[in-house]
């Protein structure tokens, strides 16, 4: 290996080598040797390497961290660099309850207080499931030291009777089947089990390939990284060669400021249109883009990233899973087809060292089957589309997922010119809509949208994944599978549902979500992102006089600093206050 030289001081060493307290340096020094660093080597001038591990037994699909750790170090004392890993805040995304979204920004600031306050010079970000991507990078640009993300990868395949069964999706689908009678309780969880046959994280297009993949797009992490199954050989390879490449990071001061520029989020909006990405993926992108203080608007969406093409062919909105999108090029098969379209921004710098062109040359896609030509894509102008209307300012929808029998049933009508109307069936709650969705007084047919409040950042609390609500199941068992919806809530990266989702302002803060009633109509126009309730301005004014249902109370301490911190999902739900602290590490903490 080259000798590496320092552009500056490295932060650590103000911790371990400062003549000018020796008392305290003694005090930092003793305790490592637990662990085996002498304070000789701590003295050394080496790099301290962080090594943020998400995986645990609570975070399951971060697990293989456990294992791809070992080589990070490897790689990381080959380079001439100090490992030192520390746990990250668990999330996990199933599981979590009220929902995992609670604990994004709360892993996000648990990071930047350890990042900051103890002697680590550069970081691996250990990543998987949903919100661990986003957390970690959000921290890495508040605190700006050198970063590297290593994703953990997907779980393979998974397979059932013969046809892939892939996570989540196999989900909404075998629930439509329950409700149609054509499978029992114990074929439903046999379906769901068979998409799990690995460690890793969700094997679809979930959020958490889409944010691995956005990490990638970023220039975030090595080439190829996102998309290697968690239990392929490759993934051990590459966590060693991220550890090599984190010391040379350190050594030239390459932190993610120099990195997370716009352009280099414009390419990760591109990405996330041309994979198919989670609807999640919008205020996961707002959120690293506002911690990088990066300036992304609605319009950008609507723009740039929403003509980009569906180049792959994974589920939920194409057929194929995690390996096959792995064995066709992954992330830079897709980049190299939006380069060559002239759809990405290649002199972007990256972690590798080089820009973003570099690392895409000859990374053309293996096969077409699984990522398309930019030229013959499986469907055109496939972004999210962003929606307002006369009762809220911002929601989205995933086009890429619209099938053909809702285009055919709402957008293709004689002379709708793909405007349509629906008739409101409104819940306050998700267990309203679970306990009363077979009612036959509520006299749901073809013709209504499912609309959902109180699942916001604060309604819920925590912005839930609640708003892709399948229809009752008499109409399901008549052939209507899927009815619209709209909600101030998420839906999983997994669904295939083309939900109107994270309507702002929510309705638990008095947005006019809140007084919209069973019976009235809206107005959907998709391809100008228009969504109306066909009432006129003095009975929306009327309605508003009325009180808001309540959101439920805060049940932990964090509950309610969270709901008091809380910025809405079209800007990423973060943190507010947090967006003004930026660069951190170029201070250094009194001792
Ligand atoms: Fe963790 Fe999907 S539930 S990755
Ligand atoms: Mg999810």
């Amino acid at each position: 290996m080259e000798k590496l030289t320092k552009t500056r001081r490295f932060r650590s060493e103000d911790w371990f080598d400062n003549p000018d307290h020796i008392d305290l340096t003694a005090l930092y020094l003793e305790r490592f040797m637990n662990y085996g660093v002498t304070p000789e080597e701590l003295r050394s001038g080496k790099p301290i390497i962080g090594i943020a591990q998400s995986g645990s037994d609570l975070a399951p699909c971060n697990r293989i961290h456990l294992e791809t750790v070992k080589r990070v170090k490897d790689g990381v004392r080959a380079a001439g660099g100090i490992p030192i890993e520390f746990p990250t805040h668990p999330i996990f995304e199933n599981c979590r309850r009220p929902t995992a979204a609670l604990d994004r920004n709360l892993a996000y600031m648990g990071l930047v207080e350890i990042l900051y306050g103890y002697p680590i010079d550069a970081v691996v970000l250990t990543t998987g499931c949903d919100k661990t991507t986003p957390s970690n990078l959000m921290a890495a640009s508040t605190v700006d030291i050198p970063a590297i993300v290593l994703s953990g990868g997907p779980m393979l395949d998974g397979w059932h009777d013969g046809e892939l069964v892939g996570s989540g999706a196999v989900i909404w689908r075998s629930r439509k089947r329950l409700a149609a009678g054509e499978i029992d309780q114990t074929e439903f969880l046999n379906l769901a089990m068979s998409s799990a046959p690995s460690a890793g994280h969700c094997n679809t297009m979930g959020t958490a390939l889409t944010m691995n993949s956005v990490a990638e797009a970023l220039g975030m992490s090595l080439t190829g990284c996102a998309a290697i199954p968690a239990p392929y050989k490759e993934r051990g390879q590459m966590a060693y060669r991220t550890g090599v490449r984190i010391v040379e990071m350190a050594y030239e001061d390459l932190v993610p400021s120099k990195i997370l520029s716009r352009e280099a989020f414009i390419n990760a909006m591109k990405v996330i249109a041309a994979i198919g990405g989670s609807t999640n993926a919008h205020p996961h992108l707002m959120a690293m883009a506002r911690h990088a203080g990066v300036e992304i608007t609605p319009e950008d969406w609507n723009t740039l990233a929403r003509p980009i093409h569906l180049l792959a062919n994974i589920q939920p909105a194409g057929k194929y899973l995690g390996e096959r999108f792995h064995r066709a090029g992954g992330v830079p098969a897709i980049m190299w087809e939006l380069l060559n379209a002239g759809e990405l921004h290649g002199d972007v710098p990256t972690v590798t060292g080089r820009t973003m062109s570099e690392n895409l040359q000859n990374q053309q896609s293996h096969d077409p089957e699984v990522i398309k030509p930019y030229s013959t894509p499986i469907k055109k102008a496939a972004g999210f589309a962003v929606f307002s209307g006369n009762f809220f300012d911002f929601a989205i929808m995933k086009t890429s997922v619209i099938s053909a029998d809702f285009e055919q049933r709402f957008l293709s009508k004689p002379g709708s010119k793909g405007v349509f109307d629906a008739r409101a069936v409104v819940f306050d709650t998700s267990e309203q809509y679970h306990t009363t969705i077979n009612d036959p007084a509520l006299n749901i047919d073809g013709n209504c949208i499912l609309v959902l409040r109180g699942a916001g950042p604060i309604g819920w609390p925590g912005s839930a994944e609640v708003v892709n609500m399948q229809p009752p199941d008499y109409l399901i068992k008549q052939g209507i599978t899927s009815l619209p919806t709209l909600g101030d809530g998420r839906q999983s990266g997994t669904s295939d549902s083309p939900s109107i989702l994270h309507v702002c302002p929510e309705s638990s803060v008095g947005g006019g979500l809140a007084y919209i009633q069973s019976g009235d109509i809206l107005r959907i126009d998709i391809a100008n992102g228009i969504c109306d309730v066909l009432l006129d301005k003095g009975e929306l004014a009327l309605r508003k006089q009325s009180s808001i249902a309540s959101a439920p109370e805060s049940q932990t301490p964090w509950q309610e600093i969270y709901r008091n911190t809380v910025g809405d999902l079209s800007q990423g739900a973060v943190l507010e206050l947090g967006t003004k602290y930026r660069k951190i590490a170029q201070n250094l903490p009194r001792h």
